[in-house]
């Protein structure tokens, strides 16, 4: 059990399901949301006076958590939600941010490229770029110059080059470390963008479910998606317990009346093996999996 810092954003024994898009996740042992720069900086340095595990959350979209929670601190990041603008077209970004709100605030506003490539993905600025989020039209990375990274020396400013990430990975951000905030470039487009946004919102709206979930639970496979295979092995509409793969998107799967941490990881290791035995392909885990011990459950 961790002690209770001395910090006015610290709080203990927080379940952590309210945090979280999926709804489920039992207590940490410490939470801490501070609210802006010095008080994130703090917390991390109290936080590696610590030695037990840690957990960094945007708006909890993209994590399972174990029902039996989590014994080690919980840093939460939305609050760390500035948005400046310091060039003609350059924006620095706060991690906490909503990425919806960067896409209509700044990007719709201003009739900026890359809307096609964010539209409708849940979660935070900082989840986002940590997993470089994005869709078929492009990724979240694509736009940085450069990420603020909160590390064991301090703060450094990462620039960023496209060798830095790949589909749903970076490499310039070790797990551990805070992103602080993004540094983005925007160029404007010739063509309309909230025609673009309407139309990805609209396609969302009939193609993926509404819910607690965690948006696709796997990565796609290599010139394949991982909905397809989860449809063609008949798994839609699959449930265990308070869980059920989507019978819209066979890539999501619903929370839709208590679902247990457990329901949740048994329609996901179904789904992995089911696609392994008919396909040979592996499934990857796109959600994060977090055991109570704090080490990353696996499927
Ligand atoms: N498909 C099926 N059956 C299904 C679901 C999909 O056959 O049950 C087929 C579709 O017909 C389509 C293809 O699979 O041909 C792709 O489906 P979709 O357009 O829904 O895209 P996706 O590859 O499943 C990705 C992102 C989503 C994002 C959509 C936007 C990943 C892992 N997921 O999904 O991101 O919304 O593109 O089109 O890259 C998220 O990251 O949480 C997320 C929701």
């Amino acid at each position: 059990m961790v002690d209770l810092p001395d910090l006015p954003y610290a709080e203990a024994n927080v379940t952590l399901s309210p945090h979280t898009w999926y709804g489920v996740g039992g207590p940490a042992d410490v939470v801490l949301i501070p609210k802006n720069r010095n008080e994130i900086i703090e917390a991390f340095q109290w936080i590696q006076t610590q030695s037990c595990p840690f957990l960094i959350i945007g708006s909890g979209t993209n994590v399972l958590i174990c029902d039996k929670g989590f014994r080690g601190i919980v840093l939460i990041t939305k609050q760390i939600d500035h948005i400046t603008q310091t060039e003609n077209d350059d924006y620095t970004i706060g991690s906490g941010v909503i990425l919806d709100r960067m896409v209509r605030e700044i990007m719709l506003e201003k009739n900026y490229q890359g809307v096609g490539a964010l539209t409708g993905i849940p979660g935070t600025v900082g989840g986002a770029i940590f997993m470089n989020a994005g869709t078929a039209n492009g990724s979240i990375c694509e736009l940085l110059d450069w990420v603020d990274i909160l590390g064991a020396d301090g703060v450094r400013r990462q620039v960023i080059e496209p060798g830095m990430y790949e589909y749903r990975h970076q490499s310039f951000n070790k797990s551990g470390e805070i992103i602080l905030a993004g540094g983005f470039h925007f160029d404007k487009s010739e063509e309309d963008q909230l025609k673009i946004y309407e139309h990805y919102i609209e396609r969302r709206r009939t193609r993926q479910p509404s819910g607690r979930c965690c948006g696709s639970v796997f990565k796609n496979p290599q010139g394949d998606h991982a909905g397809r295979l989860i449809e063609a092995c008949g798994l839609k509409g699959q449930r265990k317990g308070g869980a059920v793969i989507s019978p819209v998107h066979g890539n999501f799967i619903m929370n839709d009346s208590s679902a247990t941490y457990e329901d949740i990881l048994f329609l996901m290791r179904l789904c992995r093996d089911r696609v392994r035995e008919k396909f040979g392909v592996e499934l990857e885990p796109e959600v994060k999996i977090v055991a109570d011990n704090g080490l990353l459950g696996r499927l």
